[in-house]
C-alpha cells in the first residue's frame, strides 16, 4: 500500500480501525487479474476466477466491519473490447456469482445494486442481476454495487443529457443546471460519494471510474494484484484512510472550527 503506516508488530490492521470513523462508501478498482494468471502460466480467465474469491472475501469483510456502501468495478464500458472469449468468461463468472452468492447476500441483509449500461449485458446475466436487485432491495445491512458496463464519462454525458431535457422542458433553461441536477441523474443518485477509492494492481489512475463522484475521495493504490488482495489488505487501506486529513478545499483551521461547531 502506498503511504502505509510504519509496521506495528503489536496490532493487526483490523484492531487499528477506528469503528467510529469508518468511510461510508468504499469503491474498488479490482485490477491485476490478467497479470496474476500470466505470471503462473495460466489463461487470463483463471485470474478472474481467482479474483472472484477476493470479491467474496472483501464483501464479507466490509459487511462485518459495518460499511454502508461498497462499490466494485467489475466490468468497464471499455472491457467490451477485450477478446470475445475473455468477455464471455467474465459474463459466465458474473452469472455464477449472482447464483452462488445469492444466499450470502440475502442472509447478510446486503442490498445488491448496479451502475452502468447494464442493458448491454447478455440476458443470462442481466436477468439474474435484475432478480437479485429486486429481491434484495429492502435489505438494509450494506449496499453492494457492481459497476458493470460502466464508464464515468459515459455516465456524466448521460446525466448531462437528462438534465438538459429537464431544463428545456420548463425546468428553467441551461442556467438551472447545477451540480445537483447532474448528480441526481447519475447512476449513483441517492448514494453518498465514495470516501475511499482503492486500486489494486500497481497502476496509479482512475480508468474512467466514478469520475464525478470521486472528486474528494481519498485514493489508495497498492501493488498487490486483485487475486492476492485479502481482507487484511482491505483493512490496511481503511487504516490508511483514517490516517489522512480530509479538507475538502478548506484550511486545517477551518476544518478544526467545523469539527468544534459540530461537536
Ligand atoms: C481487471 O483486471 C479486472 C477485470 C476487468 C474484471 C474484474 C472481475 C473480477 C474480479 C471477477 C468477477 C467479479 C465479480 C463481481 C464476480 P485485468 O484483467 O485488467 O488485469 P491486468 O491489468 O493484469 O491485465
Amino acid at each position: 500500500m502506498v503511504n502505509t503506516l510504519p509496521a506495528d508488530t503489536t496490532m493487526g490492521f483490523l484492531e487499528r480501525i477506528d469503528r467510529s470513523r469508518l468511510p461510508a462508501h468504499v469503491a474498488i478498482i479490482m485490477d491485476g487479474n490478467g497479470r496474476w494468471a500470466t505470471a503462473r502460466g495460466l489463461p487470463r480467465t483463471e485470474g478472474h476466477r481467482k479474483g472472484r474469491d477476493s470479491v467474496n472475501d472483501v464483501v464479507r469483510a466490509a459487511r462485518e466491519l459495518g460499511l454502508a456502501y461498497l462499490t466494485l468495478y467489475a466490468f468497464s464500458s471499455q472491457n467490451w473490447q477485450r477478446e470475445q472469449s475473455e468477455v464471455s468468461a467474465l459474463m459466465n463468472l458474473l452469472h455464477e456469482y449472482l447464483e452462488t452468492e445469492r444466499a450470502t447476500i440475502m442472509d447478510n441483509a446486503i442490498r445488491l445494486a448496479s451502475i452502468g449500461d447494464v442493458e448491454r449485458l447478455p440476458p443470462h446475466v442481466y436477468d439474474r442481476l435484475r432478480v437479485l436487485e429486486r429481491d434484495s432491495a429492502a435489505n438494509t445491512g450494506m449496499t453492494l454495487t457492481l459497476a458493470l458496463s460502466y464508464g464515468g464519462r459515459e455516465e456524466i454525458v448521460r446525466a448531462a443529457q437528462a438534465a438538459v431535457r429537464t431544463a428545456g422542458a420548463g425546468g428553467g433553461g441551461a442556467g438551472a443546471i447545477d451540480e445537483q441536477a447532474i448528480a441526481s441523474n447519475l447512476y449513483t443518485a441517492g448514494m453518498p460519494d465514495p470516501d475511499l477509492v482503492i486500486r489494486t494492481g500497481g497502476e496509479i489512475r482512475l480508468s474512467n471510474f466514478l469520475l464525478w463522484q470521486a472528486s474528494y475521495a481519498e485514493l489508495c493504490f497498492t501493488e498487490t494484484l486483485w487475486p492476492d488482495f485479502s481482507r487484511n489488505d482491505f483493512y490496511e487501506a481503511i487504516v490508511e484512510f483514517q490516517r489522512r486529513r480530509r479538507r475538502f478545499g478548506m484550511t486545517d483551521e477551518q476544518i478544526d472550527e467545523l469539527g468544534k461547531s459540530r461537536a
